[in-house]
């Protein structure tokens, strides 16, 4: 009996051994700048029902363009493996995005095994809110707690131009409400924010939805992919939009609701909620950038900017284990060196290429 216990002593003091260099390994995972891996962004397709011109411009993605055919794109289950893979590295925070991601078929059941999977402590998604009416309440269900609609004006013929033509204010409108009854809080705005397209209105926004509980955050126009022609004098710094913001409503700035929030946040000081600006252009967020990035087709990417993603769909399809997987992705991210925006105008000078944002989400 006693060298039975001996024996389960040892047994246990080996597991007990082997999980602590596994939380090590887990807790330890860094790039080369001390990030450590947090957040996984799963594109579930590269399709959208927009057009927006800063993001998906009409001419560039037309009929003829050619996306992903169905068995090009992960499934469900080769999504959920692969999300397995990265949280036994360190990822609690997901985020569903595409392209749009309501455009795939059946997507309530990815979030219900993304939301019940060990390890993930906050499951968001991003939509453009058309398709959201009808499947807030099933999204809900499936366990899914929270999501940000991309809204960028209230007045139709600025929000057609800003979607290529598609979709409505009114639908967008009903989506967030149906979001809000179905219990999916907070909802978030993104708001991209162009000089001469949609500044003078944005303060509108604004007026709609302080005291809903809807936090509307005002983003920097990017340069991001290579099709939308960007062009540094339609940014509209958060600065500027701040103090046209704070003459109308004082603000007074909030603590990050988390390390490394990419929002900087304020509270409107008569109560009316909170409004935040994400200033990727004129005060870069890299050093806290903890963002991994997996596009439809399963490649893995380090930067929103990054040209070049890492296959895992090969070795997922070959039959690669998740330790083998593990180890791809360790590799990936210990040699990352990322900080594109706090070096855009050296990088834009060599002319760098880019991911497109419609492939592997924002
Ligand atoms: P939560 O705070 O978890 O709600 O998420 P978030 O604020 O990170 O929101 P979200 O993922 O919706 O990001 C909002 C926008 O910020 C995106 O659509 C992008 O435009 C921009 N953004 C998010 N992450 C990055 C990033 O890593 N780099 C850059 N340059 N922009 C980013
Ligand atoms: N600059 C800033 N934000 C962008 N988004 C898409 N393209 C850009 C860009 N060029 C944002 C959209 C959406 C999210 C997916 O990314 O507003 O909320
Ligand atoms: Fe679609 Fe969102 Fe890109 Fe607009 S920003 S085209 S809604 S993926
Ligand atoms: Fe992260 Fe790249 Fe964005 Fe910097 S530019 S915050 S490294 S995704």
């Amino acid at each position: 009996m006693k060298r039975g216990n001996e024996l389960m002593a040892t047994q246990n003091a080996k597991m007990d051994a082997k999980v602590e260099r596994l939380l090590l390994r887990k807790a330890r995972l860094e790039d080369r700048l001390h990030r450590p891996l947090r957040d996984l962004r799963l594109s579930v397709t590269d399709r959208c029902n927009f057009r927006c011109p800063y993001c998906m411009p009409r001419e560039r993605y037309h009929e003829q363009y050619r996306f992903l055919k169905s068995n090009e794109r992960l499934s469900f289950e080769e999504l959920a493996r692969l999300t397995r893979v990265f949280v036994s590295l360190g990822v609690v925070k997901l985020r569903i995005t595409g392209g749009e991601p309501l455009v795939r078929p059946g997507l309530a059941d990815l979030i219900g095994d993304l939301t019940t999977s060990p390890g993930v402590e906050d499951v968001a998604l991003t939509t453009n809110g058309v398709l959201l009416a009808q499947q807030a309440a099933p999204l809900r269900a499936a366990g899914l707690k929270r999501v940000t609609v991309s809204l960028d004006s209230l007045d139709p013929q600025v929000f057609a131009a800003m979607s290529g033509g598609f979709g409505s204010v009114e639908e967008v409108l009903q989506g967030i409400e149906a979001a809000q009854h179905a219990g999916l809080q907070p909802v978030k705005l993104n708001t991209v924010v162009q000089r001469g397209i949609n500044d003078q209105h944005v303060l509108q926004l604004l007026e709609h939805f302080r005291g809903s509980g809807v936090i509307v955050r005002f983003i920097e126009y990017m340069d991001v992919g290579n099709r939308n022609d960007w062009n540094r004098a339609q940014v509209v710094s958060s600065q500027e939009l701040l103090e046209r913001v704070a003459v109308r409503w004082p603000l007074e700035p909030l603590e990050p609701a988390y390390a490394g929030e990419v929002a900087r946040r304020y509270a409107f000081r008569d109560g009316g909620g909170e409004v935040g600006f994400i200033s990727s252009v004129t005060q870069p967020f890299c050093g806290d950038c903890s963002r991994a990035r997996l596009s439809a087709d399963g490649k893995l990417y380090t930067c929103l900017f990054a040209a070049e993603g890492a296959d895992l769909r090969s070795p997922l399809r070959g039959g690669a284990n998740d330790e083998e997987l593990a180890t791809l992705v360790r590799a990936v991210w210990e040699r990352r060196i990322d900080r594109y925006s706090e070096l855009r105008d050296q990088l834009r000078a060599r002319g760098a290429q880019h991911v497109e944002m419609n492939y592997v989400g924002g």
